[in-house]
């Protein structure tokens, strides 16, 4: 088993130590050995579903094998180890960061392709209806590089999945660190032009104007924007919406050939 390579390599201390909330991570160049608690049976099936997601093109770290050191204790947990490849990038936001960093990734991802946000928000719904559990508590779980953003650190969510609006709220969230209301008059710029961006691909998924209205007018969602700000972001949502219409029908080839078959 390749893990136990990467157990031997950990017990000569190769590779850089991180610590998580409740797991020790061992980074590799192309892998990472994550030491820490875990149910077999509940690995065994992240173990599945995370290989068939990436078989399909969904941008998340698959677990790839897990060891047990330690039988499980009284709660079910076993101690042992989980191996991953390495996530590509580096966290989206991270307390590490500098000002200037900081600014700059905020920059980045309100200039990212708007197709890129769509794969996010569509990769995002698809980890989620295939059974997995995705933190959004924490920017850290996010990985961005030039491709794109990847997911780690994901668990079983038992079936249970939210509303659109709820996702919408968490997506802003992650993109805008939070809408840190410590922002520059740059970062709100940015911050602003990226929930553009995160709403108009939620438009096109059949969330209405009307609740993406009422979400970030809301004091906890928008506590660093001002009405003028929200303001601006639905009208151009709305002129964003007539376009699409126009463009659709304009483009749309049924409608020409009925209009001929008619004459
Ligand atoms: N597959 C991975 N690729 C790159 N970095 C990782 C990977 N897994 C974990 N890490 C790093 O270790 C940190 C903690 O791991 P994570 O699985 O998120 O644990 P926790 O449950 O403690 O948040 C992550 O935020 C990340 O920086
Ligand atoms: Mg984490």
């Amino acid at each position: 088993m390749l893990i136990d390579d990467f157990v031997k390599m950990h017990f000569e201390s190769q590779g850089q130590i991180k610590r998580g909330g409740n797991k020790k991570v061992r980074l590799f160049d192309d892998y990472v050995l994550l030491a820490g608690g875990f149910k077999e049976d509940e690995i065994k099936k992240i173990i599945l579903i995370t290989n068939e997601l990436k078989k399909r093109g969904i941008a998340i770290v698959p677990t790839l094998e897990y060891k047990i050191v330690y039988p499980p204790n009284d709660l079910g947990y076993a101690r042992g180890y989980i191996l991953q490849p390495r996530a590509k990038g580096t966290e989206i936001y991270s307390s590490g960061m500098s000002d200037e960093e900081h600014e700059k990734r905020l920059h980045d991802i309100a200039n990212m392709n708007i197709e890129k946000i769509d794969k996010f928000i569509s990769d995002w719904l698809d980890i989620e209806n295939a059974g997995l559990m995705i933190d959004p508590s924490k920017t850290t779980n996010f990985f961005y590089s030039e491709d794109g953003i990847s997911f780690i650190d994901l668990n079983l969510n038992g079936g249970k999945t939210e509303p659109l609006k709820t996702y919408f709220v968490y997506i802003c969230g992650i993109l805008t660190d939070y809408l840190s209301n410590f922002s520059t008059e740059k970062e709100i710029e940015y911050t602003i032009q990226i929930i553009k961006n995160v709403a108009v691909c939620f438009m096109k998924s059949g969330l209405e104007i009307k609740d993406i209205n009422d979400i970030i007018s809301s004091k906890q969602f928008m506590h660093s924007l001002n009405k003028a700000q929200v303001y601006s972001v639905i009208e151009f949502l709305t002129k964003e919406k007539l376009r699409s219409n126009v463009t659709s029908s304009a483009a749309s080839p049924k409608i020409f050939d009925k209009k001929n078959e008619k004459r």
